[in-house]
């Protein structure tokens, strides 16, 4: 049985917090455990110099991060985790993809736009304070994810603009040199909670609301004392629709356990004794993980060894496959035959036109993409001829004929206009 590849990476700045806990880790730990699936989880350490420049910050960080991971039960034997840094082939890939990508699709990233309109407000110049590494950002996460011929990439809503730039970059470079990568796609898990922070809002680093996932025992019962709540007096019945406090207890506890502090709030439990009872079922799962996770932290040489053990598994998958993309972009050895290997591989993915005759004595032609699917199919002709020249028109003027031709097409059920266009401009492009 072939394994679904799920991967995701972490970007390590900051220290891990309720909320990443609920709504990755814990997730990403479940999900690492099925059978039928092969987990990658790596620190992105490439991309946290996007972002800052304290090195210190960035080697504590990736230190607590994969603590935190570890600590939560991610089984290091099981999945992949390494540090994006520990495989060179990544950048390596970077460039390749670099080359492939339109700047064009770049200057529209959200990230990088967002910059730039913050510098058109205040009246500077566009790019001013912008690296070239920001801008640079979605074909290095493309890099992470092709590298590994991820199927899957369970991320948060902010990057599903990054992983349709990795499926873009992928389909160029697979239209110049050949079916070489696998084309990802992003996993959005509706179900998992979002947590509310301290002051209500969503738990997020950038509100200053968070608690650390693996904060001591008595810092969390301080930390959750301090949720806001509304002045309801104890007897008085509370609400639960809007209570931070509430929805934090529903990420940890059963539905059981939920229903019954439901009845408590109606029955006008105190705010106090309903943080007690929170802290309280929080800790209970937390506890022996923090326990795990204060004997990681006090030996750091062992995370180093697990991360770079991880780093080599990684790289016996992205060394064979980095060697594939050079030979088919023509990095090659040159005392090696020049046959055109790559561009053969590359004709063959590329959707083909069929013309043939039927029983009926007339010629008929069809469309046929790569892996098979029928996606035209032509009305019949008295002469082979006609068909030739449908055929012909198809091909120089790509989506434009398909209008002038339709009378001699016929639909295709389950065929969209779009699988269409996309065939014929992956011809057009091979025949430029
Ligand atoms: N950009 C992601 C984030 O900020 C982190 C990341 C880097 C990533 N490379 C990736 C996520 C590859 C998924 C796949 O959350």
């Amino acid at each position: 049985m072939s394994k679904t590849r799920f991967l995701t990476g972490i970007t390590p700045s900051g220290t891990p917090h309720l909320g990443n806990y609920v709504g990755a880790i814990r997730p990403a730990v479940q999900s690492s455990r099925r059978a039928d699936v092969q987990s990658f989880y790596f620190l992105a350490d490439y991309h946290a110099l996007i972002k800052g420049s304290d090195p210190l910050r960035l080697q504590r960080s990736t230190l607590e991060i994969a603590a935190s991971w570890l600590a939560a039960g991610l089984d290091h034997e099981q999945v992949m985790l390494y540090r994006q840094s520990d495989v060179p082939e990544i950048t390596e890939l970077c460039w390749l993809l670099t080359c492939v990508t339109g700047k064009g699709v770049l200057n529209r990233a959200h990230a990088y736009k967002a910059s730039v309109d913050k510098n058109l407000a205040a009246g500077n110049d566009v790019d001013a304070d912008v690296t070239a590494g920001l801008f640079m950002y979605p074909v290095l996460m493309a890099a992470d994810i092709l590298m590994f011929k991820a199927h899957k990439v369970p991320v948060g809503r902010d990057q599903v603009q990054h992983l349709e730039m990795a499926r873009d970059i992928a389909s160029s470079f697979n239209h110049l040199y050949g079916e070489l990568l696998v084309l990802p796609e992003v996993v959005i898990d509706d179900n998992v909670a979002t947590l509310p922070g301290l002051d209500g809002r969503k738990m997020s680093k950038s509100y200053n609301n968070t608690i650390p996932l693996f904060t001591p025992r008595e810092q969390l019962r301080k930390l959750i004392n301090g949720f806001t709540t509304d002045s309801r007096a104890p007897g008085e019945a509370k609400e639960t629709e809007g209570s931070a406090l509430f929805q934090l207890f529903q990420a940890f506890a059963s539905t059981a356990e939920t229903e019954a502090l439901r009845q408590q709030y109606a029955q006008g439990i105190a705010w106090g004794d309903a943080k007690q009872v929170v802290f309280e079922r929080l800790d209970q799962e937390i506890a022996p993980m923090r326990a795990r996770y204060d004997s990681l932290m006090a030996d750091p040489a062992q995370i180093e060894q697990i991360l770079r053990a991880g780093g080599e598994r990684a790289r016996a998958l992205a060394v064979p496959l980095m060697k594939q993309l050079r030979e088919a972009v023509g990095l090659r050895n040159l005392a090696q035959n020049q046959a055109p290997q790559a561009a053969k591989a590359a004709k063959s993915a590329l959707p083909q036109f069929k013309q043939y005759r039927e029983a009926d004595g007339k010629f008929y032609f069809k469309l046929v993409s790569a892996a098979g699917q029928l996606l035209l199919q032509s009305t019949a002709f008295d002469a082979p001829k006609e068909a030739g020249q449908s055929i012909a028109r198809l091909q120089q003027q790509g989506t434009a004929a398909l209008a002038e031709l339709d009378a001699r097409l016929v639909p295709v059920e389950g065929v969209d206009a779009a699988q269409v266009s996309e065939a014929l401009d992956q011809l057009s492009a091979a025949n430029a």
